[in-house]
């Protein structure tokens, strides 16, 4: 069968392609047509990059932190790149997740689903259409999937070539990931090595370190018990799924399949993907798109995001109320949590819909300094997520994750922190593509500080547990 025609499995009216007779936003418009249509055909002729399986098992587990058994980490670049493709920055992304994961499943008892913004994440939706530098005004930057981050006119120029690059890149990425989570990197007996150097001579460096001599013992006593890493593939390796924003549909489309076990259509660029804030228009095309994809997908909830659009927009993603399938992405921002999120949370609970709910803290909480820097503070980051959980325990919710913009390398583009980095220490290595990043401390800080509200929470009413 060809994948890109309709199956009987596929909602009414949906096929691989029927976004492309919907209005849609955030589109660049490629100059030659007929490059575009020639490669568009040649990626869909490529293996899929992810398994149909695969997809169905991460929902599963999405399905359970629906139902506050599990807890989402969501982590990873704002935009990847290109430029920055090797296996450190791989690496260090991935074991900084480990070690937040790690956190939170002992701080917090819970196991932890582990989705990275990795191996796809390249397109980006942008607030204008195009920027202007010293009198001269150029088409913006869309990420490297769409075109270039230098200031020229030739390089703003979408080139559909740079799909197939992305599509490389992120079989690259993949491949490294997989080899990682499966071949003994992420084996329990390593976590004190997941520590990176800079943050060994932190100050949250001991609260890590402790927490790793705690994991060894427990180890130690499992082992005593017949548990090994031969024995019990759990402690040998992990499960970590890939995501990105489903932004750029031509090649959504062109790595859509049909499932040859169900019979269903899939995105096979990524387990998960999801709908940016500026996107979800109910009619709009990227709502086509993925109504009729079965992985499990996420939507952004911004301020903006009105309470009847919202249950709309659910029964149009997911008519048939499965647990797993969609996940809300709140990004309100620190100051208006408490405004915009009760009443919608509360909404999806008088109808019953079951949601994941997760926190993204980052993309409420952007401001631009006085030096024309954008910067996020970890005071605001943090204040977003205890906002989170405390909506949640008023209107008896669960609080299912956390979305963040992290990365392992030792940048300076988020203000505060244990090391109480400064406006003035910005310029030091400032080296995101798109939005600001928690470094690999400031990530670690935070999965310490949710791990104590997971603690606090979750212990039974009337009983009081100290923080972590
Ligand atoms: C993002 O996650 O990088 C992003 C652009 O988010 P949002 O759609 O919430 O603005
Ligand atoms: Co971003």
């Amino acid at each position: 069968m060809n994948d890109a025609d309709t199956t009987m499995h596929d909602p009414a009216g949906w096929s691989p392609e029927s976004w492309r007779a919907k209005p849609i936003k955030q589109v660049p418009t490629y100059p030659d047509a007929a490059k575009l249509a020639a490669m568009e055909a040649r990626l869909h002729g490529y293996p899929p990059l992810v398994f149909a399986g695969e997809a169905r098992r991460l929902k599963a587990s999405l399905a359970l932190a629906t139902e506050g058994k599990a807890f989402i980490l969501q982590g990873g670049d704002c935009a990847e790149s290109f430029g920055d493709f090797t296996a450190n920055v791989i690496r260090d992304t991935f074991r900084v997740l480990l070690q937040m994961a790690v956190v939170l499943t002992f701080g917090g008892s819970v196991p932890v689903v582990k989705l990275g913004r990795m191996a796809g994440q390249f397109a980006k939706p942008r607030s204008s259409d195009s920027e202007t530098i010293d009198g001269v005004t150029l088409p913006s930057y869309r990420g490297d999937i769409i075109n270039g981050p230098d200031f020229t006119a030739e390089a703003r120029i979408p080139d559909p070539a740079r799909m197939e690059f992305g599509y490389f890149q992120s079989a690259g990425t993949l491949n490294l990931l997989r080899a990682f989570a499966s071949g003994g990197y992420a084996d329990l007996h390593q976590v004190h090595r997941w520590n990176l150097d800079f943050v060994r001579r932190s100050p949250l460096a001991e609260r890590y370190r402790d927490l790793a001599a705690r994991i060894d013992e427990t180890l130690q006593f499992m082992a005593a018990c017949g548990m090994t890493s031969q024995s019990t593939p759990q402690i040998h390796e992990t499960e970590f799924y890939t995501s990105h924003e489903a932004l750029l549909l031509p090649y959504e489309q062109a790595l859509t399949r049909v499932d040859s076990t169900t019979g269903d259509h899939y995105a096979c660029s990524a387990h998960f993907l999801w709908i940016g804030d500026r996107t979800r228009q109910l009619d709009g095309a990227h709502v086509e798109f993925m109504r009729g994809v079965k992985n499990p997908i996420g939507m952004k909830v911004g301020p903006s995001m009105d309470e009847d659009d919202m249950l709309r927009l659910i029964e149009r993603l997911d008519p048939a109320n499965e647990a797993g399938r969609l996940t809300l992405i709140a990004r309100m921002g620190a100051e208006q949590i408490a405004a915009k999120l009760p009443k919608l949370v509360r909404a999806t609970k008088r109808e019953g819909r079951n949601v994941a709910w997760l926190c993204d803290p980052m993309h409420g909480n952007t401001i631009t300094t006085s030096g024309k820097v954008k910067t996020r503070r970890f005071d605001a980051i943090l204040s977003e997520v205890r906002g989170f959980f405390d909506i949640h325990e008023a209107e008896g919710t669960t609080p299912s994750g956390v979305h963040v913009e992290m990365t392992g390398q030792d940048v300076t583009e988020c203000v505060g922190g244990a090391r109480q980095l400064s406006e003035a220490d910005l310029g030091a290595r400032y080296e995101t593509f798109c939005d600001p990043r928690l470094n690999a401390e400031q990530s670690l800080e935070l999965a310490f500080l949710i791990a104590a509200e997971l603690k606090t929470r979750r212990a039974p009413r009337g009983t009081a547990i100290a923080a972590e």
